[in-house]
């Protein structure tokens, strides 16, 4: 069995049931919801190589911690040897979920909108703003091995309160703060809005935010091979292979409605699914609307390098 040529990072589905309903979040475009299968999980593990997959983003468009054998699944991915992260709501983020996950989960990401409560509750809809407050304290005081991290959400409804909750978070010793420097286009339907993407940046900058965009490089040799392999050189899709609730290997993170997979966990493998990939081209429905792609223009690219470096050095001085 031929292994791929470079490492990437796979985005797993558990559910795409989801108990908010948040304002960016094209959920209205999954048919129905499900839930993964135990026999399913089993065989997605399987084809987890660490030579090929160097991070597990536990996410989808669902909420992970309301699977229910979110506490089997834990323990079955504990001893896997390729590194599991997860992105939650924080709303079910309760003392079990969270003591269950210590230390089988590598980063626990948190996706949070605005300190303001009007904000925060027109964002993420039908969560309770408190609770996932108290959830987020919870986990900085009791999680012992499992790092936390808080997504910003970028849109422009968030922008205006963007200072006050960065601070609110970093005055509580919360400085694992990430955001994208994309605004999220609600799959195509947002024009980009130019001022908005630059005031975004430069509270990137003021703040020093981590980009969401460099947990994704394995290391910036893979990216170059996935550069390299890819007909389509379309660097956030090449570098994320999404997994779907039911075991599809997924063509882009963009394709919600599930229309263009290449495959199923239970028939091929995960260097496999990429080789059908690398062949594939742009998608004329996918694409037109995306305004990620766009922003990788070669100037782009650069500072991403650069950026990559810097926060690569800073690591490696900070950890000696
Ligand atoms: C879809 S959610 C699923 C995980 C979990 N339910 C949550 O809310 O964090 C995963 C991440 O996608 C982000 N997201 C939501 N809508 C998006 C969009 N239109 N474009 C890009 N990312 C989006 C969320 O902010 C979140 O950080």
């Amino acid at each position: 069995m031929r292994r791929s040529k470079y490492k990437i990072a796979v985005n797993l589905e558990w559910t795409n049931a989801c108990n908010a309903n948040c304002s960016m979040c094209p959920r209205h475009m999954i048919d129905k919801t499900e839930i993964m299968t135990e026999s399913c999980f089993a065989e997605v593990l399987g084809r987890l190589k660490p030579e090929e997959v160097f991070r597990v983003v536990l996410a989808g468009y669902g909420e992970p911690t309301i699977h229910p054998q979110y506490a089997h699944f834990i323990e079955m991915l504990r001893d896997h040897p390729v590194r599991f992260d997860m992105v939650s709501n924080g709303q079910a983020l309760d003392d079990d979920r969270l003591q269950e996950m210590d230390g089988a989960i590598d980063l626990l990401i948190v996706s949070f909108s605005s300190i303001v409560k009007e904000v925060y509750d027109q964002v993420h809809i039908r969560l309770d703003q408190e609770r996932v407050l108290e959830n987020i304290r919870a986990a900085k005081k009791n999680l012992t091995k499992t790092k936390l991290a808080i997504s910003l959400t970028p849109t422009t409804e968030c922008l205006q309160t963007l200072p006050e909750t960065i601070e609110w978070f970093q005055k509580r010793g919360i400085g694992l703060l990430t955001m994208s420097p994309t605004l999220y286009n609600r799959a195509g339907s947002l024009r980009e809005e130019q001022k908005a993407t630059a005031y975004l940046r430069s509270i990137i900058r003021q703040y020093g935010l981590r980009s969401q965009e460099m947990e994704f490089i394995p290391s910036l040799w893979d990216s170059a091979k996935q550069v390299y392999h890819n007909r389509f050189r379309c660097l956030p899709r090449n570098a994320v292979l999404p997994i779907a609730v039911n075991g599809d290997y997924q063509y882009c993170f963009n394709d919600i409605g599930r229309k263009r997979t290449l495959g199923n966990v239970r028939d091929m493998s995960l260097g496999e699914a990429l080789r059908l990939r690398e062949k594939t081209g742009p998608d004329p429905e996918l694409c037109a609307g995306c305004n990620i792609s766009s922003r990788y223009k070669s100037s782009e690219i650069a500072a991403v390098i650069k950026h990559y470096q810097s926060q690569k050095t800073g690591e490696k001085r900070h950890a000696a």
